[in-house]
């Protein structure tokens, strides 16, 4: 009979021991088998002795037997509860957010300065009537040159060297080019509607330039046309004069100065008084106090009456712009090169 009280107590006591040092889920199971498992565990085959002891025994060892039962059940739970609570916590500290943690940053994308600089002409000039059309890249010799008064041994085209299309005529004349300006949109415009228009065309022009930071081979225009009854001069310069305050500021000044365009008779160019400076003289003007922003002047008779106008009962006023030109000014750059460079250095700073 005392073998198996002792061996009650043995089984206690060893097996409190050994859950004591148990630290994970499945080592707990393993220990439940061992020591309770239903068939081979160490407690319930000693418990299988009791009925073969001699009755005066099996009251005190049932006792005790009853007793290492309920600690074992008891000590396995609280062992159970406090492993489950180590793993949720475990879990819980695994899958913390530091929600004090600066975001990520998603990389916003922008306008290209040229872009911002077109989208600004065009809103200076839409509240005067203007509109917005675009034409082809890829120009005739016609509308690029002859059109406008620039025949084909005519000097003025040294000043529009461009790029020409590897494309031949019947008499051996190559008649497409990349475009030299936007002015070629002044004839398909006029052509193709009567007055009263009012349009600018904003788009990418070409030329056979060697770079250097004032010149680009690919860069942008803004070309402006107004052809209605009785447009004079007057129209021109207050129009254009209205667009540099809105564009450069109230206190703008401006300056028209005779130029030679072949398809405008006059023609000029405009100058604004130095922002930078105010007109004093300073780096950016070249100490003349004044900024060369565009060329204009009324559209030629001559091209009126090729398009089928009356230049005695319409006329017009015409201008071309470099958008570039007008954001270096503004903002300072140095290169036109920078526009074209894709640095992103430099493209994050607008
Ligand atoms: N097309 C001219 C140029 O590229 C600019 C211009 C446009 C001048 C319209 C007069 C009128 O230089």
């Amino acid at each position: 009979m005392s073998t198996l009280t002792d061996e009650l107590t043995d089984v206690e006591s060893s097996a409190l021991a050994e859950l004591e040092r148990i630290s994970d889920r499945d080592a707990l199971e393993e220990w439940r088998v061992t020591w309770q498992g239903r068939r081979q565990g160490r407690l319930p085959k000693l418990l299988e002795q009791l009925p073969t002891l001699p009755i005066e025994d099996r009251r005190e060892a049932g006792q005790l037997a009853n007793r290492v039962r309920t600690a074992l059940e008891n000590a396995y739970e609280e062992r159970r509860a406090v492993l489950e609570h180590a793993s949720v916590s475990q879990r819980l500290s695994a899958e913390a957010i530091d929600v004090t943690l600066p975001g990520r940053r998603v990389p916003a994308g922008g306008l290209h300065p040229t872009t911002q600089t077109l989208r600004e002409i065009i809103d200076a000039f839409k509240p005067m009537g203007f509109t917005v059309v675009e034409g082809p890249e890829v120009e005739w010799d016609y509308y690029n040159f002859e059109a406008l008064n620039i025949p084909a041994d005519h000097p003025a085209r040294d000043q529009w060297d461009t790029l020409w299309l590897d494309i031949e005529d019947d008499d051996g004349k190559r008649p497409l080019l990349l475009r030299t300006h936007t002015s070629p949109m002044q004839v398909r415009i006029m052509e193709a509607q009567e007055p009263p228009i009012r349009v600018l065309v904003p788009g990418r022009v070409f030329r056979h330039e060697a770079t250097d930071a004032s010149h680009e081979s690919v860069f942008f225009q803004v070309e402006g046309l107004a052809i209605d009854r009785g447009i004079t001069f007057a129209d021109l310069k207050g129009t254009l004069y209205a667009f540099a305050r809105r564009m450069f500021g109230p206190d703008r000044r401006v300056r028209f100065r005779c130029d030679f365009f072949p398809f405008v008779e006059p023609g000029v160019d405009m100058a604004i008084d130095c922002f930078a400076c105010k007109g004093n003289g300073c780096r950016v003007c070249s100490q003349s106090g004044w900024l060369e922003i565009m060329g204009a002047g009324m559209v030629h008779p001559k091209i009126l009456q090729r398009v089928g106008y009356d230049p005695d009962e319409y006329t017009g006023f015409a201008f071309g712009m470099g958008p570039e030109r007008i954001a270096m000014l503004r903002h300072g750059i140095d290169d036109i090169r920078h526009f074209y460079a894709n640095d992103l250095n430099f493209l994050e700073q607008f």
